[in-house]
């Protein structure tokens, strides 16, 4: 071997032995010692709470994850994982949880069924213990009382299923994806096949179960009626942990109707849905029309069509439907063959796309349902669509290649009961449609392949081609269908009401604000988008908004007012638990004096640095050497 061979050979050596000094390291921290002995010494039962935790170096760590992330987006070797995951089966794991993960500096994200459109339910750019919700999902159905006592970890399906075997003749109105959780849908509104009748499910909840930053467990008294607001449509999980909802079940009859239909461009299909605008938002309130809008390949042939499919549900009898349905709807064709009298229950399967005679258990299986691979958008009309608009919209869809879809749900009807300001979920009277907007990545291995970018690209010019034609100033977006294309910046009020309008309002928005400053001052229940926990954390904005001592302090045109004194914020007029006062390090809330340390987040991601930034160092020092040494060596 010549020498300059078995150089490079122990150099190479060297570097693998570095490497894998360096990624062992890095994988004890993230295995994070720390945050697990702080669990297990807080807990009485050592060995039961053992089986609860999850690190990386645990075989079922990866499986644990995985199982709940409904967008396989998501599933990339690049996303970055919890540095624990703890799966509680009681609440006194989770004050432990929420105490060690702030005493450790590790920030808390917590999943319940993993629908959440960007993942922010089990990934993050910090270090995080995911708390999942997977051991806690009982269901108490109270027919007499019509309500319901639902864990947040259960799903939907579960939720439903579980009504389905205590009584035909109750429901809850919420959505048909069974396997989305009930922990994150009601926190931010939550829509389905009832909301004409009933309005959203955040509409229903008639009380919580809910963990504060401090580990206290609040129920809608204790937490008082502003809480209580935030937490149903404001997203949760900005301002604690939701461990359970108290329901009202809503009467349905024994039998609803149920049809579906396709129409395509040559049978109509612009004029139909041009007047199913009309129509659809305004017609009984017992009558929902979903629709899906495809465009796809006629027959064998290289040119293409739009497809709309109309699925219908009625609570009534086909008798009583079809008359309504001559009277205001005649052009939709529904006939009584391909109308179908079936249970509630069994609603849910057909809107999902599986027979009316599917076992009902199937949804309670949470992995009869396929996971998802999409990134999506959504939108609001106040306003019909022109005929030119639609035209328009169908030109664009045909342009995509097959991997798109609009899904569309009509207001009206009990939606416009209620104000915007009622709860945090705004889009209410003159709403007309909700628009969701889809493109998935199948066939792709991951979403930034060119065509998968190339998708994502056609979806944000779908959404710039649609700007005419759906609700502005505020563009509404459902907060449910977060998208964080919308924006994420947070420092002060004006860059949070860029997203944070379109899903609230302003009025609400400035509202889950000021909550949020009470109830979590810290802001240590964070996320993108979070609530501008957002203009607390950021001290600055406070500042840049003083004007001396003594003085009225605001944001430009907000209600978020501040008298400045020595040490103290407090705010003008109304709300005396509301304000805060200075030390040299933090911010406490008067009144309550357990302060604690900030999240230590950016000193801990530095810890985990160290190990890279010397390899480096070792690494550089190696190179040096050797090729100064190849130069000094003597050409034979
Ligand atoms: C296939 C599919 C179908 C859908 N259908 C509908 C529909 O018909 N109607 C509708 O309104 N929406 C629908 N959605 C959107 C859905 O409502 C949201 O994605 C919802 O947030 C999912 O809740 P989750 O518990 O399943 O998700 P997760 O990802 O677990 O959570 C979503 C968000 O809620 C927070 N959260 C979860 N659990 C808790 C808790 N216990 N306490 C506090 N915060 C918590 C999370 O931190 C995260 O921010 C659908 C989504 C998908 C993917
Ligand atoms: C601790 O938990 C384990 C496992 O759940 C159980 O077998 C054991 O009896 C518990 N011990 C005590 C003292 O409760
Ligand atoms: C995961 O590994 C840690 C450390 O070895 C252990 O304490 C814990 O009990 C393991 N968790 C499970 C669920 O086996
Ligand atoms: C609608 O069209 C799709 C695609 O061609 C088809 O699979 C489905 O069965 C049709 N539905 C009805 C009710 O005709
Ligand atoms: C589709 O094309 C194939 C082959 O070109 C042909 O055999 C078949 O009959 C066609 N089917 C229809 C429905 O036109
Ligand atoms: C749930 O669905 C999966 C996939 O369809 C199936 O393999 C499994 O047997 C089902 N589980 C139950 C309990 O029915
Ligand atoms: C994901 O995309 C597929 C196809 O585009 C669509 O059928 C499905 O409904 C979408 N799901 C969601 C939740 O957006």
């Amino acid at each position: 071997m010549k020498k300059s061979q078995l150089r490079s050979s122990v150099l190479l050596m060297v570097l693998s032995f570095l490497f894998s000094v360096s990624w062992a390291t890095s994988l004890s921290t993230s295995s994070s010692g720390d945050l697990i002995s702080c669990l297990q010494s807080n807990s009485n039962n050592v060995t039961a709470i053992s089986q609860l935790i999850f690190s990386p170096v645990n075989a079922s760590f990866l499986p644990i994850w995985q199982v709940a992330v409904q967008n396989t987006r998501f599933l990339k070797p690049s996303t970055p994982r919890p540095s624990v995951i703890v799966t509680p089966m009681e609440e006194t794991l989770i004050k432990t949880c929420v105490y060690c993960a702030k005493k450790h500096g590790y920030e808390i994200r917590i999943r319940s069924g993993g629908h959440d459109y960007e993942g922010l339910s089990y990934t993050a750019d910090v270090p995080f213990v995911m708390l999942d919700f997977t051991n806690m999902r009982s269901i108490d159905v109270d027919v007499a009382k019509r309500t319901a006592w639902v864990q947040a970890g259960a799903t939907l399906g579960e939720l439903y299923y579980k009504i389905s075997r205590e009584t035909d003749t109750l429901y809850f109105p919420a959505g048909v994806c069974p396997t989305v959780g009930v922990g994150g849908y009601m926190g931010g509104g939550g829509y389905g096949n009832l909301l004409r009748k009933y309005g959203t499910a955040a509409d229903n909840v008639l009380d919580a179960r809910f963990m504060d930053v401090d580990g206290n467990i609040l129920d809608r008294k204790s937490m008082g009626e502003d809480l209580f607001w935030a937490i149903r449509g404001g997203g949760s999980s900005s301002f604690g942990i939701v461990l359970a909802w108290k329901l009202s079940l809503v009467p349905v009859p024994k039998k609803v109707t149920v049809f579906i239909l396709n129409k395509t461009l040559e049978q109509g299909a612009t004029e139909i849905f041009h007047k199913y605008q009309y129509v659809a938002p305004n017609i009984d309130r017992n009558l929902h029309i979903r629709t899906q809008v495809f465009a796809e390949y006629i027959g064998n042939t290289t040119k293409k069509t739009i497809r709309i499919m109309f699925e219908g549900i009625y609570q009534g009898t086909t008798d009583t439907l079809l008359p309504l349905l001559y009277r205001k709807f005649p052009e939709l064709g529904v006939t009584r063959e391909i109308c179908e009298e079936i249970r509630m229950v069994q609603s849910t399967l057909v809107f999902w796309g599986l027979p009316s005679s599917t076992p009902t258990e199937i949804l309670t299986n949470r992995s009869a349902i396929a996971k998802l691979n999409n990134k999506s958008k959504s939108d609001y009309t106040r306003a019909p669509i022109p005929i030119r608009g639609l035209k328009k919209i169908w030109r664009k869809l045909i342009q995509n290649d097959e991997s798109a879809l609009l899904m569309i749900n009509p207001f009206g009807g009990r939606m416009a009961d209620f104000s915007e300001t009622a709860i945090p979920y705004p889009h209410r009277a003159g709403v007309l449609l909700q628009i969701l907007k889809t493109v998935n990545f199948n066939g792709q291995p991951s979403d930034t392949t060119p065509t998968s970018l190339r998708r994502i690209a056609w979806l944000r010019s779908l959404d710039a081609l649609m700007t005419p034609y759906v609700s502005n100033n505020p563009r509404e977006a459902y907060s449910n269908y977060n998208d964080l294309d919308l924006g994420v910046g947070s420092t002060n009020y004006q860059e949070a009401s860029v997203w944070g309008e379109r899903y609230w309002k302003r009025d609400n928005f400035k509202k889950l604000i000021r909550i949020k400053a009470k109830v979590d001052p810290h802001n240590f229940f964070r996320r993108p988008q979070t609530e501008a926990g957002t203009c607390l954390r950021n001290r600055n904005y406070l500042r840049t908004v003083s004007s001396g001592t003594g003085t009225a302090l605001g944001g430009s045109g907000s209600n978020f007012y501040f008298y400045e004194t020595d040490t103290r914020w407090i705010p003008a007029g109304s709300d005396s638990n509301f304000y805060f006062y200075e030390t040299d390090t933090r911010w406490i809330p008067a009144g309550s004096d357990t302060g604690y340390p900030e999240p230590a987040v950016n000193r801990n991601r530095a810890k985990e640095l160290i190990p890279d930034f010397l390899t480096l160092v070792v690494l550089g020092f190696l190179i040096f050497i050797f090729t100064k040494r190849k130069k000094n060596t003597p050409t034979p």
